[in-house]
């Protein structure tokens, strides 16, 4: 049985003082509700230290939304690991298509940062997805199995517990566009499928895949309802309590 693993990526948002207050009243209202999902939020860098310290006691984790792929030097403007894990960060966000597009990122330099974080005993939520030309050209599978394949390059099979993977069509994120519930499931289908086909299928029916794009109190419960989506990576719905409290909650 995979337990539901619901994210907010707060993107470049939430000052700090925006982010404690926001962290205190989320946990304060999850509990009040009984939400019984393994909950995640990341806040931007800066902003990590602030909720941590409102999060105390709670059970709900504090990610990054990415790191740098070497343990320290001289990188001006980023940020390591070992600094991430000393603020209380369990896990770290990589791959996601804004880095891809806007930052160039490609799945060889995501694989480094991967391979650092499972190095560093941290988390790792993989997002992986395709653009609408992809899509549309018939191109899906060889797109997220080339991102598989990519970003798990030297992951052993005893690593991939640390590792969820998100599903993010990159046509559906902050669009308002929701890849429909089928759609989606095919696609984490597919994803379980290459995962057994690379390690096992145990392995593959322990992974805990989300769906990320769009995803808002309204379309959640059907999207969680399909055999293969275990999870949300939520942005725009995350930023705020009133929000994202139905999410957290959707089976209540
Ligand atoms: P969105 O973002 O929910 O605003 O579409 C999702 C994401 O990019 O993780």
């Amino acid at each position: 049985m995979r337990k539901a693993y619901i994210a907010g990526n707060w993107k470049m948002n939430m000052t700090p003082s925006a982010g404690a207050a926001y962290a205190a009243e989320l946990a304060k209202a999850a509990a009040e509700a009984g939400a019984d999902v393994k909950i995640m939020v990341a806040p931007p860098f800066v902003t990590i230290p602030a909720v941590v310290e409102a999060l105390r006691g709670s059970s709900i984790i504090v990610a990054a939304q990415n790191m740098n792929d070497h343990k320290s030097g001289a990188y001006t403007g980023e940020v390591a690991p070992e600094m991430l894990k000393d603020l209380g960060v369990t896990t770290v966000i990589l791959g996601h298509s804004e880095r891809r597009s806007y930052y160039k990122e490609d799945d060889a330099f995501i694989n480094r940062k991967l391979l650092l974080a499972l190095e560093e005993g941290m988390d790792v939520v993989l997002c992986v997805g395709e653009t609408l030309e992809e899509r549309e050209s018939g191109k899906l599978e060889e797109v997220l199995s080339t991102q598989l394949v990519g970003g798990l390059k030297d992951v052993k099979a005893e690593d991939m517990e640390h590792i969820t993977i998100a599903y993010e069509p990159v046509w559906a994120i902050g669009t308002g566009r929701t890849a429909t519930p089928e759609d989606a499931d095919s696609a984490h289908a597919f994803i379980r499928g290459q995962i057994a086909k690379m390690y096992s299928d145990d392995i593959a029916q322990k992974l805990i895949i989300q769906y990320g794009g769009s995803v808002n109190a309204s379309n959640v419960k059907a999207l969680m309802a399909k055999e293969n989506i275990d999870g949300a990576l939520v942005g725009g719905a995350s930023l705020s309590v009133e929000k994202f409290l139905p999410i957290i909650t959707y089976d209540k």
